[in-house]
């Protein structure tokens, strides 16, 4: 029998290589897959930039990374998320088609499956033409993966508008069905881009997606079935599973490139100092930004409210060239504060001196503050973060949320006082921790989540 070997492509963004990453990790570890990640140009030499090939994929000749064009021109913005995904769709298939071509041409180790993430759903149209099996990999929550899945009932129930998604109501409250949590409509993922034009793109490309999932053997979700219990239950499907949450502990030590920015190795040093369950950690993933007066009544807030924090201000959080904290802030914080660029997050979040997490609600930050039983600070910034944090605060009720005020600033007062109020709440805290416990049993040996990842894996295995 030949060694089962898994092609998987992440939609090209920090949040979604991390966990495709711990996905392609357990399926070589765990289960004997060789794998090929493939990245596109743009962010494979990111990534080889903050870590040397030769202590990643030099060693490893049965875990291998290869780069494809994104079809984007030089100069043009990646963050841009609307330009990328034209970009995406009208230029990426060729190439993949052809790197698959190649490989399938190889003598040995041939590609037996694909795995694409949710937000590259396009490329199963490739795997279908070049002969592979594939399955689907959900970055985000399973209750997000449903509304997009969902595009066409919402259509059909006057909530959306077919031509770009909007809101028929704007601010109407529905359920994608009987027994799941209340959504608003403006919260949907592709309606909470920076501006309508950007929205509709947005829509248009995931509903092309869509489409193209439809006939996929398995849908894997980075989620348990607690944390989205009545998702699961409607979707009731033998082929959709959750296997999360990936965490990189199940799999490490990581020996290979993940991140775009260095982690800060120091934060753990700085941790132990300081006391249990006293630290704020605030870190908003690799694309949500601030405006320059934000970042400076953040830098207040976390001031004001005396205690210690852990502070990830990325090169790029305001969108300028250089970082500018307000007059005096180093000097009058001294030790107290540690602002890092990047942290090893992983590592952070289980450390016993914090006490809350500041977060945009990534899906990724979410699930993994999940994991350790912390109790956050929503401030969402786009995308699938509002739906996020109706989870956090509504749903699980492990978390509450920065308001704006009239201005739509988010005050260094309301930022002291909801820190003072969420760790003040022993409830929170104990919910927090329950949750906690639940995510780790379903990841151990016969846990729902490792069960659904050996079904997968298995399946994925045979008839190679
Ligand atoms: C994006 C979207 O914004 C998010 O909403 C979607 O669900 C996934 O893709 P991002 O904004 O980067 O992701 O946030 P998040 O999903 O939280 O992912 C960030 C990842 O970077 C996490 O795995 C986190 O552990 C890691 N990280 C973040 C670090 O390792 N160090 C840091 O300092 C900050």
């Amino acid at each position: 029998m030949r060694r089962p070997h898994a092609l998987l492509l992440p939609y090209p963004a920090q949040g979604h290589i991390i966990p495709l990453l711990e996905l392609a990790q357990s399926m070589h570890i765990n289960h004997g897959f060789t794998v090929t990640f493939i990245n596109t140009h743009f962010n494979h030499a990111r990534l080889f930039s903050t870590f040397p090939p030769s202590q990643s994929t030099a060693t490893n000749p049965s875990f291998n990374f290869v780069s494809i064009p994104d079809g984007m021109q030089p100069g043009d913005d990646h963050n841009d998320i609307a330009k990328l995904c034209n970009a995406l769709k009208t230029f990426m298939p060729l190439s993949l088609e052809q790197l698959i071509t190649k490989m399938n041409n190889q003598e040995h180790d041939k590609p037996t499956c694909f795995i694409a993430d949710q937000g590259m759903g396009w490329a199963l149209d490739v795997a279908k033409k070049t002969g592979l099996r594939s399955a689907v990999f959900a970055a985000s929550s399973a209750t997000t993966f449903t509304s997009v899945w969902n595009i066409p009932n919402l259509i059909e129930q006057g909530i959306i508008n077919e031509r770009d998604g909007s809101a028929k109501r704007p601010g109407q409250v529905f359920r994608l069905s009987p027994g799941t949590p209340p959504m608003n409509v403006d919260n949907l993922s592709w309606n909470c881009f920076l501006n309508s034009e950007s929205n509709k793109i947005i829509f248009q490309y995931v509903y092309a997606n869509n489409k193209a999932m439809k006939n996929v053997e398995y849908v894997i979700f980075n989620s348990f079935y607690e944390a989205e219990k009545e998702i699961f239950d409607y979707l009731n499907s033998s082929n959709m599973l959750h296997i999360g949450p990936l965490l990189s502990k199940q799999t490490s030590p990581v020996p290979f490139a993940r991140c775009f920015w260095a982690e800060d190795k120091t934060c753990k040093a700085w941790l132990d100092k300081q006391r249990d369950d006293s630290v704020i950690y605030v870190a908003f993933g690799s694309l949500a930004m601030l405006d320059q007066i934000q970042f400076e009544e953040l830098a207040l807030g976390l001031e004001l409210t005396g205690r210690p924090f852990l502070w990830v201000v990325r090169p790029d959080i305001t969108g300028k060239i250089s970082i500018c904290l307000p007059e005096g802030f180093s000097d009058r914080i001294g030790d107290r504060g540690k602002v890092v660029e990047w942290s090893p997050q992983q590592e952070v979040l289980p450390h016993p001196a914090l006490a809350c997490f500041m977060s945009h609600c990534g899906w990724n930050s979410t699930i993994e503050g999940l994991s350790n039983g912390v109790p956050f600070l929503c401030w969402p910034y786009f995308a699938d973060q509002h739906q996020n944090q109706t989870y956090v605060c509504d749903v699980w009720k492990t978390g509450l949320k920065v308001m704006h005020d009239e201005n739509g600033l988010i005050t260094k007062e309301e930022i002291r006082d909801k820190v003072e109020q969420l760790l003040g709440d022993g409830e929170i805290k104990k919910r927090a921790l329950a949750l906690k416990e639940i995510a780790i049993k379903s990841v151990e040996k016969g846990g729902s989540s490792f069960e659904n990842f050996n079904t997968f894996a298995t399946a994925f295995k045979h008839n190679v």
